[in-house]
């Protein structure tokens, strides 16, 4: 049966890397990538045609993901145009740095409807899918989930959520044939870190295709041993 990945946050950073790099993969049939952006979704189906060719197909779906109550329909169109989804990829994530006084409602809001309502609203109508299929599910978290970050309250906060929810989801889908995997990247050179940390050279930090690769070793078949555990990704440069 066609295998299929499905990658949120994909039009840029590291869930572009991680298209590309999953594009090399014979077991893989379909990727989708869903974000917001058009144009950087078509940005990466380039990526990942220049980097594979044809194979496996690839399927832009620009969605906002703040948009929960469309997740539902937009899994199942997902698995109606693909026939199963056994890897989600929740990558997507947002981040507006802020200290505790100028954090606004709409700051929290968004970041947590981002990068924690959508990983589980997605991960729940995936799973709907999924049951009876050997399946995986990756979440991104941040080491800014598990030690301080002043300034950066809303997000971070929202990272150890990540973390959280995880550990939960391993748990009870335990002996499901479905796999959850948690990994906290550290500084990594995408748009979102120059947010954070607008005066940091970003050739000095970990490039996105290193978490790619991280990410492509935990999805694939020979990964037996590991699940729940947050994983932490740091390269020393
Ligand atoms: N970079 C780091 O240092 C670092 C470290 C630890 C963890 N992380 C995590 O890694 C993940 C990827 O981030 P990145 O560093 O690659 O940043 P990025 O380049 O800014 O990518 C963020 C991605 O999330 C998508 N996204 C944001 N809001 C969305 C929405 N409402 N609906 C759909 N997609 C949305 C963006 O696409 P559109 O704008 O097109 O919607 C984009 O593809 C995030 O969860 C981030 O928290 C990053």
């Amino acid at each position: 049966m066609a295998r299929t990945c499905l990658i949120t946050g994909a039009s840029q950073g590291i869930g572009r890397a991680t298209a590309v790099r999953l594009s090399r993969e014979p077991w893989l049939d379909n990727i989708v990538l869903v974000a917001r952006s058009a144009a950087g979704l078509e940005a990466t189906v380039e990526a990942c045609r220049r980097e594979a060719g044809q194979s496996p197909a690839i399927h832009p779906m620009p969605y906002d993901l703040s948009q929960l109550d469309g997740i539902p329909d937009l899994v199942a169109r997902i698995h109606e145009a693909c026939g199963s989804i056994d890897v989600l990829l929740n990558i997507a994530g947002y981040a507006d740095p802020k200290s505790l006084l100028d954090t606004t409602s709409e700051n929290l809001v968004t970041t947590f409807t981002v990068n924690v309502f959508a990983m589980l609203i997605l991960s729940r109508e995936v799973v709907r899918w999924m049951q009876g299929r050997p399946a995986k599910i990756l979440n991104i978290a941040s080491t800014a989930g598990i030690t301080a970050r002043p300034g950066w309250v809303a997000y971070a906060a929202s990272k150890a959520a990540v973390v959280s929810l995880s550990q939960t989801l391993s748990e009870e889908l335990a002996g499901t044939g479905i796999k959850v995997y948690t990994i906290s990247p550290g500084r990594t050179a995408t748009e979102l870190r120059r947010k954070l940390a607008p005066e940091e050279d970003p050739t000095t930090i970990m490039q996105p295709d290193a978490v790619a690769d991280v990410i492509a070793m935990l999805v694939g078949d020979r990964e037996r041993t590991l699940d729940g555990q947050n994983i932490i990704v740091r390269e020393q440069r």
